[in-house]
């Protein structure tokens, strides 16, 4: 047999065995990561690029595609990218958190292999690595209906990723010192957008280009480091249509909030005077407002001419997070718009399922050995050399973890324990998950695996009877839900995605410092229905699994 004949073979192997639909797509990407200079605020730093681009690649791709992505890390340190959203239906082994694979190795590469099943929407990718979040290495990924699925508008003239967020000039190495040596990272130094900045008067090149009387699909995503921010474009109003891969109700906005971690889709049209525009980025909730501009020009516009007049932000304190609040309120599913599938949103009745367990979040900072921890329950996850998953699978997982540290109820007193964290859950239970966040600050939250209904946010503390305030019948099923401070939220999900899933803070400061969890969700009958096989091509590390032999596979019925 020829090499070629060979090789080919051993692909159609691997993706037999990893992907029931053969029949779908596939497409093949190459990605380099390296180091090179970035400036997203002016100060030239060492950033984190991706086939020399800052921010990475965009990946297109319609609705059951098969994605590989062939990573090379050629910089100095491990390095792994997550999917946040992308569900990796029966496969947490690409979902790039180091609970559930091992890092890849300076020069070393890897091939990610997963299918955007049964999703639509925008999507970011990031590093889970050390702090390399905040040097670079965030894209973004566009998941598009099939033809035929009805898009609940018309066909947008052309489509942005906008991808923002707040930026640090120290660079990534100095902030993984700060935080090793248990203090915090501080305060971000600006906003960037598209990894560039700019203030009201600077000449700078157009972030877009609209031709007058057209509209556009804007995909913003917030892939900071741990703030709120407000967006707007100046003499426009925004049309939400999506919001982290759910149709939306199309409500108009002047302004939007989006948290860390959260990416929505709005239209603009452009119906004003032919000129340039600023999209206007400032932080919120924070002591002191960052803000960045970036120009939105009109093809037959006038170059510069941009009104220095740019429209406000939303309030601030108290007043802006019943303001914010409001803003969520009103984002709601299309119960009649179809998402991935043919059938509409609206057929998922969430709301008639019995909830089968609660499990009540309660963020908190804390000391442990005179350094800073964030920690869940009390719990404060730090990750080992072999990978829970791989612990698990290879049934070593004593030697490794203890379940269940978590508790369902916050215990009542505030110490912190450092421990790997695994909650025990069970295939296919409808759960319910309250976030009570008692600090002072505002929080993002992200769940791999799946996709929950945001039921609630409210000021005070959950009790039972809150319930009876939840969204039963238009919630956004989405993946990450914010909390305001002194406030909580509740989503609720069913856990039929079987593997070990990443609960976690999205700012990355929290999560690095262990203010995350992992839900490991078990198939009883290990079946290949439920969950793949440890795939071929992955590396295994730690020095616990790599002479065990293989546990037998997952039987296909
Ligand atoms: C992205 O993918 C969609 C659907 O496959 C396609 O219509 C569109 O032209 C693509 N856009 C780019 C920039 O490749
Ligand atoms: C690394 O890249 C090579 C060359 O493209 C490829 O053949 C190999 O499968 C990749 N390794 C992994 C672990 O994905
Ligand atoms: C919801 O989706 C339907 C079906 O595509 C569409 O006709 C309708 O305008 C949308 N409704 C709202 C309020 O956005
Ligand atoms: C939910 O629980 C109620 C009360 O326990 C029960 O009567 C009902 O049949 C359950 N519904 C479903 C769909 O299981
Ligand atoms: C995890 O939960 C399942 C039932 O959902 C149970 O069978 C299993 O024994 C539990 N495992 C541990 C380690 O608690």
């Amino acid at each position: 047999m020829g090499r070629v004949t060979l090789v080919a073979l051993l692909l159609c192997l691997t993706a037999g065995a990893l992907l029931v639909q053969a029949e779908d797509p596939y497409l093949f990407f190459e990605w380099k990561v390296t180091y090179g200079t970035v400036a997203p605020l002016g100060v030239p730093q060492q950033g984190i690029l991706i086939n020399g681009q800052f921010p990475g690649p965009r990946i297109n791709c319609t609705s059951n595609n098969n994605i590989v992505v062939n990573v090379f890390n050629q910089l100095d340190e491990p390095f792994l990218l997550t999917w946040a959203g992308v569900q990796q239906r029966k496969n947490s082994w690409q979902d790039g958190t180091l609970g559930t694979m091992c890092p890849i190795q300076p020069g070393k590469n890897f091939t990610y292999h997963f299918q955007v099943k049964d999703q639509i929407g925008t999507y970011l990718y990031f590093p889970t690595t050390g702090l390399h979040k905040a040097a670079g290495g965030i894209g973004t990924l566009n998941v598009h209906s099939r033809d035929l699925i009805p898009v609940p508008f018309d066909r947008p003239a052309d489509e942005f990723n906008v991808v923002l967020g707040d930026w640090y000039n120290k660079g990534h190495k100095s902030l993984k010192r700060l935080l090793d040596s248990g203090r915090t990272i501080g305060r971000p130094d600006g906003i960037q957008i598209n990894g560039k900045s700019a203030k009201v008067g600077d000449k700078v090149e157009p972030l877009v280009t609209m031709e007058t009387g057209k509209t556009y699909r804007y995909r913003v995503c917030n892939a900071g480091m741990k703030t709120s921010v407000n967006f707007r474009v100046q003499g426009h109003i925004m049309k939400l249509v999506e919001l982290e891969g759910s149709h939306t109700v199309q409500n108009t906005y002047d302004s939007l909030d989006l948290h860390v971690g959260q990416c929505l889709s709005v239209l603009v049209t452009a119906d004003q005077e032919p000129k340039d525009y600023y999209l206007v980025v400032s932080s919120r909730f924070t002591k002191k407002v960052l803000s960045s501009v970036a120009i939105i020009r009109y093809s037959n516009g006038k170059a510069g001419s941009a009104s220095p007049a740019i429209p406000p932000p939303p309030p601030e304190n108290s007043q802006g997070i019943a303001w914010s609040m409001n803003q969520f309120r009103s984002f709601r599913w299309n119960l009649t718009a179809s998402a991935a599938r043919p059938n509409p949103q609206g057929s998922y009745h969430y709301g008639q399922i019995n909830i089968t367990r609660t499990i009540k979040i309660v963020n908190s900072a804390g000391q442990v050995g005179g350094k800073l921890r964030y920690a869940i329950n009390g719990i404060s996850h730090e990750d080992k050399e072999t990978p829970l998953k791989l612990a698990e699978y290879f049934g070593v997982s004593e030697k490794v973890f203890q379940y269940n540290l978590v508790k369902d109820e916050a215990p009542a007193s505030a110490a912190v324990t450092v421990a790997p964290s695994v909650v025990n859950a069970t295939f296919r239970n409808f759960v319910e998950i309250i976030f009570e966040n008692r600090e002072k600050t505002i929080q993002t939250w992200n769940l791999d695996g799946y996709s929950f209904f945001a039921v609630a946010i409210e000021p005070g503390r959950w009790s039972p009877e809150k319930r009876k305030n939840y969204n039963l019948l238009d919630a956004v099923s989405r993946h990450n839900i914010h909390v305001y401070p002194g406030s909580w939220a509740a989503v609720m999900t069913t856990l039929d995605n079987a593997g070990m899933w990443n609960l976690r803070s999205e700012m990355r400061e929290r999560a690095y410092l262990g203010q995350q969890l992992y839900f490991s969700v078990l198939s009883p009958e290990r079946s290949l229905r439920d969950e793949y096989n440890l795939p071929d091509n992955h590396p295994l590390c730690g020095g616990l699994v790599e002479k065990l032999p293989l546990p037998p596979p997952y039987i296909a019925n």
